[in-house]
């Protein structure tokens, strides 16, 4: 199941369940983690992780994909006869702002229902999806899709052609809850948040440089506060010829939207000569959600 990325991210005041409510527009790339699941003894969960930033995953009842299925076989199973081995090889960095775990629980969620074999309605795992993190429903859906509530409400977006991203990885991770912390110091009474309508438009249009001109993300400089250098990044790509530059979500992964594939090379090698970020990828979207692979 591919990564996702922010097209825009406007947010608002703290809610008193302590979320905040979002406009957002997600759009999947095709970077991919991959999870594999066997069957296990009644009642035991566990996961194994290998590949990118495998060490800094907990494998414990933290991580995502165990919670996932876990809440599936309590839900919506016969939990006492249920278990599951699941492995993980991760492409997505863990903690970039790129949603990684959230499509390790949505493809465990799909996993889990096949090899159990639930009847399971796509009403019922949307809604499990949502229990899991705001970010886990369109993980199962992705596309492009417009985010409202605490993100977990998402219905498709019209949009048209498809878009070459360079990705920058950060050196190290930002914790989603410590960005949301510092936005609210930064912005005492944010306006209601909503999606610009240039950039529904220039979605509909198809053209990367209008794009580009609408992306916009309101938690960048709580981003960069927290990680200053990341400013170097986002400065470096645009000079480098990238026709825009955000902050992934809550970071620290930068996107930068370019003109075609070629450009993409050309941006994605230049910008690693600048040694500025721990690894730069290619990637393109929108791709599909989570999917079942035999
Ligand atoms: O929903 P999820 O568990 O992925 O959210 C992780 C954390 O990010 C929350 O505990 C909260 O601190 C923050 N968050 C938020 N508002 C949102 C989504 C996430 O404050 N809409």
């Amino acid at each position: 199941m591919p990564a996702k990325i922010n097209l825009t991210l406007k947010v608002g005041p703290p809610r008193s369940d302590g979320y905040h409510p979002l406009a957002t527009v997600y759009h999947a790339v095709s970077l991919y983690d991959e999870v594999h699941a066997t069957w296990a003894e009644p009642d035991d969960f566990v996961v194994s992780v290998s590949g990118e930033g495998a060490d800094s995953v907990p494998l414990d009842d933290r991580n995502l994909a165990i919670r996932a299925a876990k809440l599936l076989a309590r839900t919506q199973g016969p939990h006492d006869s249920l278990g599951v081995s699941l492995s993980i090889t991760k492409a997505i960095p863990v903690a970039g702002g790129l949603a990684g775990g959230s499509a390790n629980a949505a493809a465990a969620l799909l996993a889990c229902a096949l090899l159990w074999d639930l009847d399971v309605s796509s009403e019922a795992l949307r809604s499990l999806a949502a229990d899991l993190g705001s970010d886990v429903p369109f993980a199962m859906l992705g596309g492009t899709a417009l985010g409202s509530g605490r993100g977990e409400e998402v219905v498709p977006a019209l949009a048209r052609g498809s878009y070459h991203w360079v990705l920058a990885f950060g050196h190290q991770g930002l914790s989603t809850p410590a960005v949301y912390r510092r936005f609210d110091e930064l912005n005492p009474t944010p306006p209601h948040p909503e999606v610009p309508a240039e950039l529904m438009n220039a979605l509909r249009s198809g053209d990367p440089a209008e794009l580009g001109r609408t992306l916009v993300n309101d938690l960048e400089p709580a981003a960069l506060q927290l990680q200053p250098r990341l400013r170097q990044t986002l400065e470096a790509g645009l000079d480098l010829g990238a026709l825009a530059g955000l902050v992934s979500g809550s970071g620290p992964t930068c996107a930068f939207l370019v003109a075609g594939e070629s450009e993409a090379v050309e941006l994605s090698v230049a910008l690693s000569a600048e040694g500025l970020c721990r690894a730069v990828r290619r990637v393109w979207g929108p791709v599909v959600g989570a999917r079942v692979v035999a």
